[in-house]
């Protein structure tokens, strides 16, 4: 990194800013389109089936040439050779980053830990379809029930609901990751004990929810007359820690490895993506993997003018800087995509939620922004009214897929197309309407557009990695580590202290507690006591 040069750049771009943004507020993007012809063909990128136009940015030639300065200057291209070549760029863990060689599997850098382990997957995937691997009473598996949460969880999640039409029918997947007990209970009345297979999915394997999930997992096939000496047979894990799992009673051929050079937010990947190869079979899985290489070549190689993650991040940057948005709506057109925006919240605001950069001087700008959003239409009938005429300045990222799945409707899907790309045009183009008329929208209004050409293993495979690396890209240039999560830690650390209030007799007695959290947890043990008493 630069730093002098990168502080000239911003000065430039602030200025660059207070031009444009003068400019622009007599005017709309559309007129951006009629001062450069050729504006379709420099703003969109095509690769793999998936076509992203970033025409209707908030963006000129001047500013979007100096973001490409900046990159440089902020040192990307190295940046994201040191990431491959598995350099320790996560440095306050002292770990490399290495979720791109997950999916790399044809070439002379292939792991062979990482080969292993995907024969491992298959064979237990096969080996349970084909009920060679039965339950504790020689049942076939019928459902497979992830015990998981953060990185262990959304990741798969979203991408088993997003396969849906891939499902092999005869087994049914289910996620339970909240430590709210009724999580668990709601799904365990759903299935049957004998032929349930659950998959206690943790890195660390010392998860709070995790572990008091898969206790209460186990706790349940003993009540429904699972005999202790066998139940281990509904059990599979995905840890780092194969002792803590055997411990638990996972047996060793049912312990699959992660390794620490894999982060939980990007690691559906891993061994922790067998509940999407148990629900899509293997192959499936596998094109999964060989989509998210396709964009993990495209990043790697693809100038920093035609690269789309870099582009995602540089207009993140843009407007976050120089704009001040707070947040970013991503919105796909898809309730197959439903669960994106979630998984998207804890990938972005996981890794750049930081205040302090890779060298440990405070953050001077910004960093990441909230993520938000959830599927349309739906959202169109929700907070769409805030986006087209609210005072919040909030980019858009849309995303749409073009031809829907087998026996899907042909002509409501090409409403729901219609709706989304609607939505793009009446936020850049406005209303005439008077500007004091509460009829008035005023336009320009920025958002990107991501089309896929359908929703498949390798379309989703990319489109998740081009965000990994969007994410990424952000990090350099914000110069903070995107791979740690120490606030996360600290979050934990402190409920374990105050849920040892709750196990000591009568009030908080310390004043280590500010006022309203001492006053809180008496009233929680005062109507806690009294509920029992009634009981
Ligand atoms: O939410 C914090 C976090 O550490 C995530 O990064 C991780 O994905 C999640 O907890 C679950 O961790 P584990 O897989 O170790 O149970």
């Amino acid at each position: 990194m630069d730093n002098k040069k990168v502080a000239n750049i911003r000065e430039s771009l602030f200025k660059a800013h207070q031009k444009f943004a003068t400019s622009t507020s007599k005017t709309n993007i559309e007129e951006l389109f009629a001062a450069d012809p050729e504006r379709i063909s420099s703003h969109t990128i095509d690769i793999h089936q998936i076509h992203f136009d970033y025409s209707k940015a908030l963006l000129n030639a001047e500013s979007r040439e100096l973001l490409f300065e900046l990159c440089k200057a902020c040192g990307i291209e190295d940046a994201i050779k040191s990431m491959f070549a598995g350099e320790k760029i996560n440095t306050s863990e002292n770990r490399s980053v290495l979720h791109t060689a997950l999916r790399d599997l044809h070439s002379r850098e292939s792991k062979p830990e990482v080969l292993d382990t995907l024969n491992k997957i298959e064979n237990f995937v096969s080996s349970v379809r084909e009920g060679r691997r039965t339950s504790s009473d020689n049942k076939k598996i019928e459902t497979v029930v992830n015990i998981g949460i953060g990185g262990s969880d959304l990741g798969p999640a979203l991408v088993v609901d997003a396969l849906n039409q891939f499902h092999e029918k005869d087994i049914d997947v289910r996620f339970v990751s909240n430590l709210d007990p009724s999580h668990l209970k709601r799904t365990l009345q759903l299935v049957d004990p004998q032929t349930t297979l659950f998959i206690i999915a943790s890195k660390s394997f010392s998860t709070l929810e995790t572990l008091a999930n898969a206790n209460a997992a186990k706790t349940w096939l003993l009540e429904k007359g699972i005999k202790s000496v066998s139940v281990s047979k509904h059990f599979a894990a995905i840890t780092n820690n194969p002792g803590f799992a055997s411990d638990f009673g996972v047996e060793g051929d049912c312990i699959f490895p992660m390794w620490d050079w894999v982060g939980g937010r990007f690691s559906l990947w891993s061994a922790i993506g067998l509940p999407i190869a148990l629900a899509v079979g293997y192959k499936n899985f596998l094109d999964l993997l060989c989509g998210a290489h396709a964009a993990d070549m495209h990043f790697y190689e693809a100038p920093l003018d035609k690269n789309i993650p870099v582009i995602m991040a540089i207009l993140t940057y843009w407007y976050r800087e120089y704009f001040q948005a707070g947040s970013t709506a991503v919105i796909p057109y898809s309730q197959d995509l439903a669960l994106f925006p979630s998984y998207l919240q804890q990938l972005s605001m996981e890794s750049l939620g930081k205040s302090v950069t890779r060298d440990g001087e405070e953050v001077k700008g910004k960093t990441g922004d909230v993520i938000w959003g959830s599927s349309g239409t739906n959202g169109q009938h929700s907070y769409f009214q805030l986006l087209h005429q609210g005072t919040e300045f909030i980019p858009i990222e849309f995303i749409a897929v073009v031809n829907p799945a087998p026996g899907i409707d042909t002509d409501q899907h090409s409403k729901l197309l219609a709706n989304c790309i609607g939505q793009s045009f009446a936020l850049i183009r406005g209303n005439n309407q008077n500007k004091n008329s509460s009829r008035h929208s005023p336009g320009s209004r920025p958002s990107n557009t991501l089309l896929l050409y359908q929703l498949d293993p390798f379309s989703l495979g990319s489109l998740l990695a081009l965000y990994e690396h969007k994410i990424f890209a952000l990090s350099v240039l914000w110069d903070v580590n995107a791979f740690d999560q120490w606030g996360v830690e600290f979050g934990k650390e402190t409920a374990k202290e105050i849920y040892k209030e709750f196990e000591k007799e009568g009030g908080p007695e310390t004043d280590e507690y500010d006022q309203s959290t001492q006053e809180l947890l008496k009233i929680i043990k005062k109507w806690s006591s009294k509920k029992k008493n009634e009981a």
